[in-house]
């Protein structure tokens, strides 16, 4: 059968519209579209090209699903070598760089284009016509892997240039045709973020996790399997532009060119006049290193005009015209002497590296989380061993890995410890969960964890009530839990005689502690520290019920009904509040004057004490929309319908919520009905 216009239309609609949401995602970073949207128009357009193969061309976005695995990735001869860059690791050799280029320059004036150096995997791409034909790695420089099959479910890498990236508006003027046949060559690599929930999910399904984005960017490049490429998420951001067919001058508009025809480039790349801006630039970038999506281990400085870089040549192995400048190395190797268990405010028992101390990134690190037993276990980190100690990007130290080729012949695997190091409790591992946890209130490091976390900054904020100050209160046994906080006062006298304190530093921690007694509600709810109850639960706790008491009066379905309240959120908290301890300190902190309830409670409004729930699409507002008009006029929303439900508000495609309320007999409204209450 012949398809007929009408499915001609909608095979290149769906084409475009995949690109285009390709575009928005990849080069915007503002994707309009959920992935399984996406996924639903890709199947859409498979099913069509299933049925007529005759329309399937080399671009069209099915390309990027995966085929057939590869028995063996054929060899292919770079046309020009891919060569790697010469290090410079201080200023100095930077400045040296410099004298070099300026020398062979002799009088010319030059500029030099500066950009990221991506920490990923090179490749190199080449299009004929426009259409992209063939991905090849490194390799050894002058050959390497045809790897197209994979490199085309890149879907940050056009598989044709001649439309503009977004789809449907084909690029006017003579840019396009200039790359109709070209080499590209950029740097594939994986998002800090995709990385982590890609190994949070392997976590989940049992699966080893993968070391770093760099190394699971390499292994999957070499899979035979292209389906599986195709899921890992990666990206490409081109570097280097390479073409017969038109006149280029230099590497930054080469770079914008690029940009133009739907390569993601360097969003930091500028142009400087000499190398004291070349410096600056190199210190900024390693200033922003943590706050970027993706990893870089330092700048690339490249001479801008393509005429000089050929004059400058190369030698051995690297262009004359380049150099890398890298940031210093943010990994160590040392040695572990050994581990010791942390308690925090809530039990969890966290277990510490202690380490021969290294410096690494700019600071000397004697002590690395090692998370949980799992991660110990997966890695087989072993007292004794030579470590690799790395600076992520959250700046807290961890252990990366063991060089296994160090290790003492002697050594044992780590058992994790029974019982707590502080108070000799057992230690109890929930199940479905990585850590272990120390059950007893009472022990001493969960009392000074807990005191820490009511008084520091974004908590209750008590001025004077640094770590140190909490360590001596509960070493001396003045304080016990943090209700005896608001009886210090009582104690004056021999406060002022322990060490390193005085009349007037005594009476600072007193009128802290009084102050924190106007701290609001919300904050005081965040302050006591129930397990899964951030700054942000606490806000909104408060804003569904009026007094603590109402919070510990809730059983788990009340708390569940709340929108932003789930249900390991929901059992926490009665949990905390079925403890006899947790009640007799919080009548104690209420007798001591606290905000324990909200103050300006919205008592009034046309919704006040009625409960909604949305379901299905409105067509006129957003769910955060509706919610915010809901909570306006005084009312609630729910995430689930249940008898303390007053009202269901039903969209389209509403589902099991409208049967639910149905049989419960609860109040329905439609939008309109919505629309003209909330105008009243
Ligand atoms: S230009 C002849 N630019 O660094 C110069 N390379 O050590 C070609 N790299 O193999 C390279 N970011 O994989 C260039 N902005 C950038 C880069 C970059 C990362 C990698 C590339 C190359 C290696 C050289």
């Amino acid at each position: 059968m012949k398809p007929d216009r009408k499915i001609l239309q909608r095979i290149e609609q769906l084409r475009n519209e995949l690109r285009r949401h390709d575009y928005l995602y990849y080069m915007e970073a503002k994707p309009e579209i959920s992935d399984s949207q996406y996924d639903g128009m890709m199947r859409e357009l498979q099913s069509f090209e299933i049925e007529f193969p005759e329309l399937v061309t080399p671009d069209s976005p099915t390309q990027r699903v995966g085929g057939e695995p590869t028995k063996e990735f054929p060899t292919v001869q770079h046309i020009i070598p891919m060569l790697s860059l010469a290090n410079a690791y201080t200023e100095e050799e930077l400045l040296d760089f410099d004298k070099r280029v300026r020398n062979l320059l002799g009088d010319e004036r030059y500029q030099y284009a500066c950009e990221l150096k991506f920490d990923g995997v090179s490749l190199s791409l080449h299009y004929e016509s426009g259409i992209l034909v063939r991905g090849v790695t490194r390799g050894d420089g002058t050959q390497g892997d045809d790897i197209t099959n994979n490199v085309k479910t890149i879907r940050s890498i056009p598989l044709r240039l001649e439309m503009s990236a977004s789809g449907a508006i084909p690029l006017s003027g003579t840019s396009n045709k200039q790359l109709l046949n070209c080499e590209v060559r950029g740097e594939v690599m994986m998002f800090k973020k995709d990385f982590d929930e890609m190994n949070e999910a392997r976590m989940k399904a049992g699966e080893e996790k993968f070391i770093n984005p760099r190394n699971t960017t390499a292994g999957t490049l070499k899979l035979q399997d292209s389906k599986i490429v195709a899921q890992r998420k990666l990206r490409f951001y081109a570097y280097y532009l390479r073409s017969n067919t038109g006149s280029f001058k230099s590497h930054f508009e080469n770079m914008q060119m690029l940009r133009k025809v739907g390569f993601p480039v360097c969003e930091y790349a500028i142009l400087c006049d000499g190398i004291d801006g070349v410096v600056e630039y190199w210190k900024k970038m390693e200033s922003l290193r943590d706050t970027l999506s993706y990893e870089i281990d330092g700048v690339v400085v490249k001479v801008d005009s393509l005429a000089q870089q050929e004059r400058l040549g190369a030698i051995a192995k690297s262009p004359r015209w380049a150099i890398a400048s890298k940031f210093a190395s943010r990994k160590g190797e040392t040695q572990l002497r050994g581990i010791t268990l942390q308690v925090g405010r809530i039990g969890t028992v966290t277990p510490v590296a202690e380490l021969e101390p290294v410096f690494v990134g700019g600071s000397t690190v004697s002590r690395a989380s090692l998370y949980n037993e799992d991660y110990i276990q997966e890695l087989d980190i072993r007292v004794g061993d030579t470590v690799i100690v790395e600076k992520g990007g959250d700046v807290i130290p961890k252990v990366s890995g063991v060089v296994l080729e160090k290790r003492p012949k002697n050594s044992k695997r780590f058992v994790f410890p029974k019982k707590c190091p502080e108070c000799k409790s057992p230690l109890v591992r929930l199940e479905e969960e990585a850590n272990y946890y120390c059950e007893n209130y009472e022990c001493p490091m969960q009392i000074r964890g807990r005191i820490q976390h009511w008084a520091m900054r974004g908590a209750m904020d008590i001025e004077g009530l640094g770590e140190a100050v909490v360590d001596q209160l509960v070493d001396h046994g003045f304080v016990h839990n943090i209700a005896d906080l608001y009886d210090l006062h009582s104690h004056k006298e021999k406060l002022i005689e322990l060490e390193r304190w005085g009349e007037k530093s005594v009476q600072n921690l007193l009128d802290g502690v009084e102050q924190s007694k106007q701290k609001p509600f919300h904050r005081v709810l965040y302050s006591i520290g129930i397990r899964h109850v951030g700054a942000g639960v606490a806000q909104v706790l408060t804003e569904h019920f009026n007094t603590i008491d109402e919070i510990a009066k809730a059983n788990e379905d009340d708390l569940q009904s709340i929108y932003e309240i789930g249900p390991r959120i929901a059992e926490s908290i009665v949990k905390f509040f079925s403890d006899k301890h947790h009640r007799e300190i919080i009548e104690r902190l209420k007798y001591s004057g606290l905000k324990l309830e909200t103050e300006n409670k919205k008592q009034t409004g046309p919704f006040f004490k009625l409960t909604f729930v949305l379901t299905g699409t409105l067509a006129n507002y957003t769910r955060d929309q509706a919610k915010e008009i809901i909570e306006q006029h005084g009312g609630k929303v729910a995430s689930s319908v249940s008898k303390n439900v007053s009202i269901v508000i039903v969209g389209e495609e509403a589902g099991s919520k409208l049967d639910k309320a149905k049989k419960l007999g609860i109040e329905i409204w439609d939008e309109e009905r919505f629309k003209n209450e909330t105008k009243k």
